[in-house]
């Protein structure tokens, strides 16, 4: 008998945590809920629980809350049972940078950046040690797009692509699979929550069909799942070209054009 590991699920009271929670429950993991709203979790825990037999635990935490977050990094770091984190809890805001308060893109920063990075760093050593386990962070298309004008919540999702794709590199070694998932615009409630008008938007994913993707992903071991990308030469294009720039960076050397005459 497989023993499957439990999965913590952050952002899981609804939209894509929700819809991970209920596919991982379909496979028999045991899962830990987290988001803010117990009663949501509460109600999804019990509908899984009745549907599968499994183990679900909720915990209730504001991920921008330190007091909050430091529990659930306890629980990762602590509890074995835990083999795969979905780092999923996000929030996307409307406006442009000028019309954005500072406190409202710091807390954006907060929760889609901080929150995260601590959780994987919670868990990342526990996982190396045991020498298996997987880190799903849910980033975003618009992560690679400064061109769709959400400026800070694109930064923060290139920040969770680029943490992701720095992890697998250096946790893959050691067992640890690390993926990022990039959807597009998906049916859920964080445009409603941002403010954003959903019908402004040309084409929307069905949440199934987008956790759906990134679990083909997930079972292939891909470092980068982009569920709308329909040709996926176009990323590998992207990457070799990224690389080749590196090659061309020389520490020594400033590059001709800035030499002073
Ligand atoms: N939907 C899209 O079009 C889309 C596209 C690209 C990427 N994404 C990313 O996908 C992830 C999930 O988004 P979604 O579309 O499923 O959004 P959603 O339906 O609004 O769900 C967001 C989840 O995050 C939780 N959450 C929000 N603030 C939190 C906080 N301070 N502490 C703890 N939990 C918090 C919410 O629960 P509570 O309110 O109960 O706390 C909820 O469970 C996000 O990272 C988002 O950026 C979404």
């Amino acid at each position: 008998m497989t023993i499957r590991p439990t999965v913590l699920i952050t952002g899981a009271s609804t939209g894509i945590g929700a819809v991970y929670a209920e596919r991982f429950a379909q496979r028999g993991h045991d899962l830990i809920l987290v988001a803010r709203d117990q009663a949501r979790l509460q109600t999804l825990a019990t509908r899984l629980r009745s549907e599968h037999d499994v183990t679900i635990d909720v915990l209730q935490a504001d991920l921008t809350q330190l007091s909050d977050l430091t529990v659930v990094e306890a629980r990762l770091r602590d509890d074995a049972s835990i083999g795969i984190l979905v780092n999923n809890a996000g929030a996307a805001q409307a406006g442009n940078f000028i019309e954005q308060s500072t406190d409202s893109v710091a807390h954006l920063v907060a929760l889609n950046t901080t929150a995260l990075v601590r959780l994987a760093s919670a868990i990342a050593p526990r996982l190396a040690r045991a020498g298996n386990g997987a880190i799903i962070n849910i980033g975003s298309v618009v992560g690679l797009a400064p061109e769709f004008g959400m400026s800070v919540y694109g930064a923060t999702k290139a920040f969770v692509l680029f943490l992701s794709q720095g992890l697998s590199l250096e946790l893959s070694p050691q067992g640890v699979y690390v993926q990022a998932v990039l959807p597009a615009a998906t049916r859920t409630e964080i445009w409603d929550r941002a403010g954003i008008d959903i019908n402004t938007l040309s084409e929307i994913m069905e949440v199934g069909d987008l956790v759906d993707a990134a679990l083909v992903g997930f079972d292939r071991r891909e470092p980068v799942t982009i569920p709308p990308l329909q040709e996926s030469e176009r990323w590998d294009v992207l990457q070799t070209a990224r690389q080749g720039l590196l090659s061309q960076i020389r520490q020594s050397a400033v590059a001709q054009r800035y030499q002073a005459r």
